[in-house]
């Protein structure tokens, strides 16, 4: 594949969005062109999807089964559909959340074991992984707050803190196990959190260009 296909991760409220502001700009002024996805969502199917699994449902249990399946339907769309052409084209991609969401979120959220969870991420990403992935790290009551200040919260966002605890938690866990996975701390003020996005992204760059020269 011809371009890079980069993943920012994090709680609710981490900084995600913001860093990939700075990284897109970053990107482009290196002369590639980008496009950013959003998981799930990021097709007509997947975005339906999202939809599905953020409402409600007000009487309706929503089992961690039906959830777990949903991202992974919505994920198998946007690789297809998205993802992969556009690396194939030499568009670098910048994906708000991809697969470590699942793991952190179904797999240590919602203690869905491993196990269960590995056959769909076979199924669905076919070894495919991100080449560089940025963790927004943030403490969950501080990544809420941050995320409360922009509106409303979604059926996943009212979680008890316990939840995401487990989530963060796990998050670090993967990182620690991924050697292309960065963490970036985002408890710091934001211009020392833009600085680490900036120097993580210039270094990837760099060894980027090294391995292609
Ligand atoms: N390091 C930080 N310190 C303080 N506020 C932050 C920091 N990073 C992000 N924010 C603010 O928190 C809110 C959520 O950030 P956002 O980038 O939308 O997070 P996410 O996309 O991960 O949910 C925004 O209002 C943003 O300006
Ligand atoms: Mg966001």
């Amino acid at each position: 594949m011809l371009g890079k296909f980069i993943a920012i991760e994090g709680l609710e409220g981490a900084g995600k969005s913001t860093a990939i502001d700075i990284i897109k700009s970053k990107i482009e002024a290196a002369g590639h062109k980008v496009i950013c996805t959003r998981e799930p969502g990021g097709t007509p199917m997947a975005e339906a999807i999202r939809a599905c699994v953020k409402q409600p449902w007000q009487d309706e249990k929503v089992t961690v089964e039906a959830e777990l399946l949903l991202m992974y339907a919505a994920r198998a769309q946007l690789i297809a559909n998205v993802i992969k052409p556009n690396l194939e084209a030499g568009t670098w991609v910048i994906a708000d959340r991809h697969d470590m969401s699942s793991q952190a979120y179904q797999g240590g959220g919602r203690q869905i074991p491993t196990d269960v969870m590995e056959p769909l991420r076979s199924i669905t990403l076919k070894g495919f992984t991100p080449d560089l992935t940025l963790y927004m790290d943030v403490e969950p009551s501080v990544g809420l707050q941050r995320a409360r200040g922009r509106g409303e919260l979604d059926r996943i966002e009212i979680e008890d803190i316990s939840f995401f605890e487990r989530t963060r938690a796990r998050y670090l866990q993967l990182c620690q196990d991924n050697p292309k996975a960065k963490i970036i701390d985002t408890m710091q003020d934001m211009p020392l959190v833009h600085r680490d996005v900036e120097q993580s992204i210039k270094d990837y760059l760099q060894y980027v260009a090294q391995v292609t020269c």
